[in-house]
């Protein structure tokens, strides 16, 4: 393992049973994840995207292959690695605060707030502490759940499909705040989406993975400069080649469209 590998993994294979019947759901996993990164993932519904987040934290184990974090393999629940997800999953019976440093344990009081202070302040909540999760819009709740993803200071965070429920600009400006948070955490940040400007637009480098059982078939190194601008003919070619990948007949219906016009 090279010094700035944070998750190794490789010919990684899941299988899930269900009525006593086994089924492939990812299919030779290869990848590395190096520190300070940002990856994004992008597959259709049931490739195994969420299954392969929950393997590289250690919630979900595996058939076989090998993961490894920061050169240890995997085998249980992986010490610094918050997970955000599509929902905030926020208590609603505990206030922001509470909610923000709920999986901090092991500090003392103190402490403890300073953090949840932080890390509000660094999501733009500053203010909310003491609200409730039913008096924040869908994008604070975000906010919020990345805090709490954050509050533990941990050396990765893992997002699956976190700004999928969040309208269009909403989401647009989370896209900014978390690349923002990243910069100036330098927390290593692994992305499930369906977005694929989301996919581009974020990812250091986007992983590709075909329908299940989830296989990579294409990683995609971006440009930094090209990526952050939506209107660059790179951003547009990043694009066209993963719509090619999951519409083969995209130019087909351009054509078709044009016609129809
Ligand atoms: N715990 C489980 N037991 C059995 N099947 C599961 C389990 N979790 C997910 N699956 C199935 O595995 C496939 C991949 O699921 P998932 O990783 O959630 O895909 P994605 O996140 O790409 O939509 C789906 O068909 C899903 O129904
Ligand atoms: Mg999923």
């Amino acid at each position: 393992m090279s010094k700035n590998e944070i998750v190794k993994v490789e010919h990684l294979n899941k299988e899930y049973v269900t009525d006593g019947k086994a089924f492939q759901v990812l299919k030779d996993i290869s990848l590395t994840i190096n520190e300070g990164e940002f990856v994004t993932i992008v597959g259709h519904s049931g490739c195994g995207k969420s299954t392969l987040l929950k393997i590289i934290c250690g919630l979900v184990d595996y058939s076989d292959g090998v993961v490894e974090r920061d050169g240890e393999k995997v085998t249980g629940p992986v010490p610094q690695c918050g997970m955000v997800f599509q929902d905030h999953r926020l208590l609603p019976w505990l206030k922001i605060k509470d909610n923000v440093g709920f999986g901090i344990k092991d500090l003392q009081k103190d402490k403890k707030e300073k953090l949840v202070k932080e890390h509000l302040e660094l999501v733009g909540l500053k203010g909310f502490e003491n609200s409730y999760p039913s008096q924040l819009s869908g994008g604070m709740s975000q906010r919020a759940a990345i805090a709490r993803g954050l509050a533990g200071d941990p050396k990765m965070l893992l997002l699956d499909e976190p700004f999928g429920a969040l309208d269009a600009l909403t989401r647009i400006q989370m896209q900014r705040e978390i690349l923002r948070i990243q910069k100036e955490k330098e927390t290593t940040m692994i992305m499930v989406t369906h977005d694929i400007d989301e996919a581009i637009f974020l990812g250091e480098r986007i992983v590709v993975m075909s329908a299940r059982p989830g296989e990579i078939k294409k990683i995609i190194k971006t440009d930094k400069y090209a990526r952050r601008n939506r209107g660059s003919a790179e951003f547009a070619a990043y694009k066209k080649q993963i719509y090619n990948f999951f519409f083969e007949d995209s130019a087909d219906l351009l054509e078709e469209t044009e016609f129809m016009i």
